[in-house]
């Protein structure tokens, strides 16, 4: 079997065999990816953020997403600054906290992300003044009530998408970037979104989808920026997660609850990680499947072109051989 298809390599055109050497380390590329990814989200141990200091600051924390990071912050032993803009809210939020885990330590900074930011962030200077903020989480954000063009889309809306999302997030890091600088250690976890980095585009969500991936971006290049000074930066991307922004009550098999995505934080040292919930395999399965039906496709337009043009000699057990081993390397190449 072995020196058949040594055999057939050796009587194949060279340009065929780069190709599929060039596909074959496509493919092991990408099967690599994916090996990390399943390690990553489903078998590294949880990493202890307390390295990176003793506090965390979470912005938007008094609902959904950063409701949930809070209370795992404070779970793994780290004392919280929560940062938002409902003073009633934040004192309810800390109670329990110190209810569940009463050896944390907790501040509250009331910050109106779409009001008046340079005070805002002034307050959260004040707040974290001679405190070593290691792990920081920009989880507020806004999205659109519901779905609308983009010419629906109101003056008050797109400044609220642009400031808390975009800007929000921009500042809240500069201001928490350089006490991390000083003791050269710190992890920043942006929260993205699948609107702008899984799923090819987001239409009726645009200015949303296009904020996110300003987050993605942003979070990639201080990733390089800074990964020498000790500082961990990350975009998390979840997809649907039930929260009072997503409009879903109730966690299901395919739309996790809050607290699951602090298990993103296990993969600090990587820039950008789909969050570990069953929606990513499944559009990742999805898209495989769609693949496999191109690929499929593309196959069977190739083998009817070749069989077309060897119409007189194709039933020639060796220009059969040929045409069923041609399949290798165009198999191969589609993943290029
Ligand atoms: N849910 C999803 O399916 C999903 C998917 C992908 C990405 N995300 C991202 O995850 C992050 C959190 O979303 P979520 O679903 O947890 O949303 P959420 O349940 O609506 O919670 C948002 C949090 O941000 C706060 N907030 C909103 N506007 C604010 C403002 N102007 N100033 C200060 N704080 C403000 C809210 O405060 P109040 O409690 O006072 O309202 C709340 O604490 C966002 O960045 C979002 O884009 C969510």
């Amino acid at each position: 079997m072995e020196l058949c298809c040594m055999d057939q390599l050796k009587s194949q055109p060279i340009w065929l065999l780069l190709l599929l050497g060039l596909g074959s380390v496509s493919v092991f590329k990408c099967s690599l990816a994916i090996l990390r990814w399943v390690y990553i989200n489903f078998f590294r141990p949880a990493k202890n953020l307390k390295k990176y200091g003793s506090w965390a600051l979470v912005t938007g924390p008094t609902d959904g997403i950063g409701k949930g990071f809070a209370f795992q912050l404070a779970r793994k032993g780290l004392n919280l600054v929560l940062v938002g803009r409902n003073p009633d809210k934040l004192t309810e939020v800390s109670e329990s906290i110190r209810a569940k885990y009463g050896q944390t330590q907790i501040k509250t900074v009331v910050v109106d992300f779409s009001g008046d930011l340079s005070e805002g962030i002034k307050r959260i200077h004040e707040a974290i003044e001679g405190l070593d903020v290691g792990v920081l989480i920009n989880n507020v954000g806004v999205s659109y009530p519901y779905a609308r063009f983009f010419h629906e889309v109101d003056e008050k809306l797109l400044a609220d998408l642009i400031k808390i999302n975009v800007e929000g997030t921009t500042k809240v890091t500069q201001a928490v970037l350089p006490g991390m600088l000083e003791r050269k250690k710190g992890a920043i976890v942006n929260i993205g979104s699948g609107a702008a980095i899984v799923i090819p585009s987001d239409p009726l969500y645009a200015v949303y989808a296009a904020t996110k991936a300003y987050i993605d971006q942003f979070s990639r290049c201080l990733y390089v920026e800074y990964k020498k000074s000790g500082i961990d930066v990350q975009c998390q991307v979840p997809l649907y997660v039930a929260t009072k922004m997503a409009s879903i009550k109730r966690s299901s098999f395919f739309v996790p609850v809050d607290r699951w995505l602090c298990s993103g934080c296990n993969g600090l040292d990587r820039p950008m990680i789909p969050v570990v919930h069953l929606t990513g395999p499944i559009l990742f399965f999805g898209a495989c499947c769609s693949w496999c039906l191109s690929l499929l496709l593309m196959l069977g337009v190739c083998g009817s072109a070749l069989q077309f043009g060897r119409r007189d000699n194709s039933r020639t057990p060796e220009n059969k051989n040929r045409q069923q081993f041609l399949s290798l390397p165009l198999c191969a190449s589609f993943f290029v």
